[in-house]
């Protein structure tokens, strides 16, 4: 019996027909209900007991054998015969399609973000994404030891003492850090717009994630003032979310700014009358901003008596989610194309 196993399981390696019919004939020869296989497992029902186990694990891997040889072969036959028929049919026809790619929510959103502000004479500026304590922290006015630090939980890379140190090494908690590196290097009028990835130490949910994306703003001249910025930041508003957008500024606290403030804009939902993404309010928090503390300016080496300046922060995500009405912040990070493939820009 073993040699009719194998005997058949060469044939199979070495049938080689050049039609599709060809193929089912040879199926029905070999597999089908009166087929050479079922003659074989007829014989098998009266093989001795100690052969059994042997012969029975060579008939299953010989169906398998010749259930995947014809597959593929009418497979590749159908392919080909596909292929023929096309190329002789018609020399003229189109080419298969190759489906684009969408650009990811996230950046579609930040570049509308970016271009905009460019449109006010902003450029961009970018920086490392693991940082050191000063450019985080020491240059934007965080005292060591400084509660403050605490509002942005931190992922140390290397921390070289307990105490909040110059010399630690950690993934940034903001794009500010860029700012600091742009003061330190130019001179005023700096007009920059810092998009990068941060990253902080918090549980994932549906309106928080440990990296996120950010757009940060710095501007600073000579008599920069608190309406510049207001100004600017409606503008911004207006042409994020509709020429009906408004926007309202309450008071906040930053460490870098002095005063500061959270800015929110009328909800583009409900027009304004309430509805439960803006909690009934009507308003939609956006973003942080102030004038840049005279002590950052100086911890970068800029005169702060002769510049003062304004800096502003977003969320790119929050952003992403109150223009798209998406409810679940972490389905931006899933990739799931057919949520991507819902956000198609020119951006
Ligand atoms: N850096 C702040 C943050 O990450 C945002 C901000 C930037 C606030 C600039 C005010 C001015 O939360």
């Amino acid at each position: 019996m073993i040699d009719k196993i194998n005997d058949l399981l060469k044939r199979v390696e070495e049938f080689a027909p050049k039609a599709a019919a060809e193929v089912e004939e040879f199926r029905i020869k070999v597999l089908g209900k009166k087929g050479e296989l079922n003659a074989l497992m007829e014989e098998f029902k009266s093989v001795a007991p100690e052969m059994k186990r042997e012969l029975g694990q060579k008939i299953n891997a010989l169906k398998q054998a010749a259930t995947q040889r014809i597959n593929d072969l009418k497979e590749a036959l159908q392919d080909a015969a596909a292929q023929k028929a096309v190329a002789v049919d018609d020399m003229t026809r189109p080419g298969a399609a190759v489906a684009d790619g969408t650009r990811h929510p996230i950046s579609i959103v930040k570049n509308q973000i970016v271009e905009i502000f460019s449109r006010l004479g902003y450029t961009v500026a970018e920086g490392p994404e693991i940082e050191d304590d000063w450019h985080v922290f020491s240059a934007l006015n965080f005292p060591l030891s400084h509660p403050a630090r605490d509002m942005q939980d931190t992922f140390f890379v290397e921390k070289a003492s307990n105490e909040p140190n110059v010399k630690d090494l950690l993934l940034r908690t903001h794009t500010s850090s860029i700012q600091v590196r742009a003061m330190e290097h130019q001179k005023p009028p700096i007009r920059i717009v810092c998009p990068g990835r941060v990253f902080r130490n918090e549980a994932i949910s549906y309106r928080a994630h440990c990296i996120f994306h950010q757009v940060e703003g710095l501007y600073i001249d000579e008599n920069v003032s608190f309406a510049d910025m207001k100004q600017s930041i409606l503008y911004f508003a207006k042409e994020l979310f509709g020429e009906t957008a408004t926007i309202r500024m309450r008071p906040s606290y930053f460490p870098f700014t002095e005063p500061s403030a959270e800015v929110d804009v009328s909800c583009n939902l409900c027009g304004g009358k309430g509805c439960n993404v803006c909690k009934g309010t009507g308003w939609l928090e956006i973003m942080g901003c102030g004038m840049v503390d005279p002590n950052v300016l100086e911890a970068s080496g800029i005169d702060s008596k002769k510049y003062s300046g304004f800096a502003f922060g977003m969320g790119v995500e929050r952003i992403a989610m109150l223009k798209y009405g998406v409810k679940d912040l972490r389905l931006y990070f899933e990739n799931d194309v057919r949520f991507l493939h819902q956000f198609d820009s020119a951006l």
